[in-house]
């Protein structure tokens, strides 16, 4: 072998078994192969010799160069190797005979409240309903007699997408959906409209213990001929009496939403002091809990319903202020806070 070739070869193996790192590979494949590289270098040098010459020589050089090629891809293999297993090697211990950690999960308290709701008004003979998040503003609010500048408007501002649509501010935003979807059932055959519909409500809000930008409602209506507010009490009263399983007192004052004409809210008696008054009801003995109201002839003809011919009442029950009612739960800001320690404790039993 030409003495250069080989004094080349010899440099290269010795400096190769010295590289330590990556960066060091790197500046070795360049200082040899690269093009200004000892083996380009070499290459060059073969134009003052003659043909025959050229020919071992080059063969010779060629050779080398695959040899320092494969050499330096195979250490670069192994270096990358000897990393991936420096960082295994760095794992932490993992013990396969510890007893593996069987913490039962929970539900969310807001689901738990949500099923037992859901499961009376089954029982009652209502559909349940899913709905989008995002609606468009007729549904949220101009089939709901909520016209464009409408000072309700101000009380429900959310998050507008770029295509107009909007995260719903109220679970109301599905009675128009609802309506449609029943109204032949309830004209052609006389079955009466009854559904409930949980969502998830968005809001723009400053937060604090009792305000959040997301929350649960439950919607819930009932149309048919003759329906009256004495409908409204009756179910009210026994879904209410269910989910707390006690018998519940019920009492309606006047309150305005535009979709209802009367509209009410509607009070509970104090679950801790039954109604005789206490520092939690603020010593009135009731609890407000839940907007109703029998709903407008302008929401019934939005939705395909004769207002003439069919009354209907409608009601938004606050999922989330129930939740915190039957847990105990002080600060809204809880529900929503992913912590599992903190929520589990509410419901560790269920
Ligand atoms: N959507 C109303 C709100 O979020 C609550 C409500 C009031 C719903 C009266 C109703 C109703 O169905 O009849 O403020």
């Amino acid at each position: 072998m030409n003495e250069k070739i080989a004094a080349l070869q010899q440099s290269f193996e010795a400096e190769l078994a010295q590289v330590s790192d990556m960066a060091e590979l790197e500046s070795l494949r360049v200082g040899y192969l690269g093009k200004k590289g000892k083996m380009t270098e070499l290459l060059k040098g073969m134009g003052n010799l003659s043909v025959e010459e050229r020919k071992t020589i080059g063969a010779e050089t060629n050779e080398l160069k695959n040899q320092i090629t494969v050499a330096l891809a195979e250490k670069l293999e192994a270096m990358k190797a000897a990393e991936l297993q420096k960082e295994i090697d760095e794992l932490p211990e993992f013990d396969v005979s510890m007893p593996a950690n069987m913490a039962r999960g929970s539900y969310h308290p807001i689901t738990l409240v949500q099923r037992q709701c859901e499961q009376v008004f089954r029982t009652m003979g209502f559909h349940l309903e899913d709905y989008a998040e995002i609606v468009t503003d007729y549904e949220c609010f101009e089939s709901l007699n909520i016209p464009k500048f409408h000072p309700a408007r101000d009380m429900q501002d959310t998050y507008y997408l770029d295509n107009g649509q909007l995260l719903k501010t109220q679970t109301s935003a599905a009675q128009n959906a609802i309506y449609r979807k029943y109204r032949d059932d309830l004209v052609n055959n006389g079955v009466p409209i009854k559904a409930v519909f949980p969502g998830r409500c968005f809001r723009n809000e400053a937060t604090d213990a009792c305000h959040e930008n997301t929350f649960f409602q439950m919607e819930g209506m009932m149309v048919d001929k003759n329906i009256s507010i004495s409908n409204l009490i009756y179910f009210m009263k026994t879904m209410l009496s269910e989910v707390f399983r006690k018998d519940i007192k019920v009492r309606l004052r006047p309150g305005f939403f535009p979709f209802v004409e009367p509209g009410f809210e509607l009070d509970i008696s104090c679950l801790i002091c039954g109604g005789e008054g206490c520092p939690s009801c603020k010593h009135s003995g009731w609890l407000e809990l839940c907007p109703c109201g029998m709903i407008h002839p302008e929401v019934l003809k939005a939705g395909g319903i004769d207002p003439e011919e069919y009354t209907g009442f409608a009601f938004g029950l606050g999922l989330t202020r129930l939740a915190m009612m039957q847990y105990g739960i002080k600060d809204i800001r809880d529900l929503n806070s992913g912590n599992l320690t903190r929520l589990s404790q509410f419901t560790d039993d269920e």
